[in-house]
């Protein structure tokens, strides 16, 4: 990826569009016709012919200059997601500060996994100074509640969520930073997308068992999140 431009970026997931439909562009709200409705720093000029593009698996049209636009404002890793239905292009990534992740098995079984044992998976992120990938570079961010312990059955289908959450680790995709939105305090260390339970033998924060629909929930997280089965087997 080093090297590539945000235009190259793009194009690499865009087919052409000859005759835009009269609809509107759904980033900046102006006719795909005309225009995009973006200008300024970063927004380079682009001819007639390419001003409109269609992302090549999803089929969803955009100017061209409205996604470089989006591609900016993210964390510029190489990949691109289509605001309308969320398909993934390229491999998403990020802005996870560093850290550890850990995990072992437990001889105890969670509420609803009579039958299994337990996995425990152990994050510890230190506080540290926002990079160019946080909203706030150069500040300092918090870390609370580290490490957080998390529980899945160690049971087939727990063992598999565990794999993809490696992965989406290695993507640093299970926090970020931002506002907390249990506590309310900003530049700190979040949970992202990807729900965790963080209670073992309880329920009382809603993140702890019995949950039976708990795993699959998860693996539509992560695949929201561009991760699948396929990405266990080749990381
Ligand atoms: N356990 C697991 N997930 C949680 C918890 C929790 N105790 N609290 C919130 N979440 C989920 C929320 O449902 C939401 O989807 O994390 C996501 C982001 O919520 P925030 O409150 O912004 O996240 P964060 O501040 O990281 O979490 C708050 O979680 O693990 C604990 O120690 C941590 O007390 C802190 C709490
Ligand atoms: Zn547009």
């Amino acid at each position: 990826r080093k090297g590539r431009t945000p235009e190259e970026v793009v194009k690499k997931y865009l087919q052409k569009v000859k005759n835009p439909p009269e609809e509107d562009c759904t980033i900046c709200m102006e006719p795909l016709g005309g225009p995009s409705g973006y200008k300024g720093p970063g927004v380079g000029p682009v001819s007639k012919a390419e001003s409109v593009g269609r992302l090549a698996q999803c089929g969803h049209q955009y100017h061209f200059q409205c996604l470089v636009a989006m591609y900016n404002n993210g964390n510029k890793d190489g990949s691109l997601q289509c605001p309308t239905c969320k398909t993934i292009y390229g491999v998403k990534t990020g802005n996870q500060p560093a850290g550890k992740m850990e995990y072992h098995v437990i001889p105890h079984s969670l509420p609803g996994h009579p039958d299994s044992k337990t996995i425990r998976i152990i994050y510890n992120i230190p506080p540290g100074i926002q990079g160019p990938e946080h909203s706030n570079p150069g500040k300092p961010f918090t870390a609370r509640g580290f490490p957080r312990h998390c529980y899945l059955p160690d049971s087939e289908k727990g063992r598999k969520v565990l794999r993809l959450l490696l992965v989406a680790w290695d993507r640093r995709l299970i926090f970020s930073v931002g506002t907390s939105s249990t506590t309310g305090e900003s530049d700190t260390v979040i949970w992202n997308e990807v729900h965790h339970k963080t209670e073992f033998g309880s329920n009382l924060t809603g993140h702890g068992f019995p949950d039976p629909g708990h795993l699959d929930n998860v693996l539509e997280e992560l695949r929201a999140q561009g991760i699948t089965e396929e990405d266990a087997l080749v990381e």
